[in-house]
């Protein structure tokens, strides 16, 4: 299977990519992760992705669609599962042109929906595991200890992009940028739009329920 997962910045996409990888065997391949990692390991297209983050935009589509086309093909038979990517519509375009000269097509895209209000409260309350990148919430995924990583007794930190005045460009970024890509899909492909104001296992449930669907069809 070929999936992707669209929606808003904090919409759930990471928190849910992790439930369908285990259920389904397939490789997450996570745009921001990727850049997150280049990031912290010093290298140049970390260093050109870091400004772009730190604002809200976008990397610029040439460097997303190098990276990421190499990305998929390490995938495995089983497929992979896109997160952050596509995130334009050139960059859907490209994608659908490199899938396509190796005689592979996206499956479908779930597309995860939730207001900005609600979106908006998600990041600014995430906290994350700077060593093995496990997610939690300050009020809705709690750790065991207040501040400590549940997996490894490392204290938690807040993403730097993911103050309010850049959550705030990051969603202007995303209806003006990404938010045209559900169309884009919905013209080539299928689209699941999905209720992800929700708490996290009714949105795992929900996805598993229509992936299950799929798979037996
Ligand atoms: P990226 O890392 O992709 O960030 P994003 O799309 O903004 O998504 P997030 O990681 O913020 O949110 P999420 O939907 O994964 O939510 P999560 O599950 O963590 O991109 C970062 C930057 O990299 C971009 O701004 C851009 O600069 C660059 N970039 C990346 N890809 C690019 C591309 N293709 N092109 C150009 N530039 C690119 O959940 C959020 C919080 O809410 C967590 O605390 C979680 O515990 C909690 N939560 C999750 N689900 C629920 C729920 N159902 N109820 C309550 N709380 C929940």
């Amino acid at each position: 299977m070929r999936i992707i997962l669209l929606g808003a910045p904090g919409a759930g996409k990471g928190t849910q990519c992790k439930n369908i990888v285990v259920q389904y065997g397939l490789l997450h391949l996570s745009s921001g992760d990727i850049l997150r990692q280049e990031r912290a390991q010093g290298t140049e297209l970390g260093q050109k992705a870091q400004s772009y983050m730190d604002s809200g935009g976008l990397v610029p589509d040439e460097i997303i669609i190098e990276m990421m086309t190499k990305a998929i093909k390490g995938a495995p038979a089983a497929g992979f599962l896109l997160d952050g990517f596509p995130r334009t519509v050139n960059q859907a375009v490209e994608l659908d042109k490199s899938l396509a000269d190796n005689e592979m097509m996206i499956d479908f895209v779930l597309n995860l929906q939730v207001n900005d209000d609600v979106v908006a409260k998600r990041i600014t309350g995430r906290r994350s595991c700077p060593e093995c990148g496990a997610v939690y919430h300050i009020e809705h995924l709690k750790p065991k200890a207040e501040g400590i990583c549940d997996n490894d007794g490392i204290e938690l930190v807040q993403r730097p992009d993911d103050t309010p005045d850049v959550v705030a460009n990051r969603l202007k970024t995303y209806h003006q940028q990404t938010e045209p890509l559900v169309d884009y899909y919905r013209k080539n492909g299928t689209v699941y739009d999905l209720d992800a104001d929700r708490a996290p296992d009714e949105v795992r449930d929900l996805i598993f329920e229509k992936m299950d669907a799929l798979v037996r069809t």
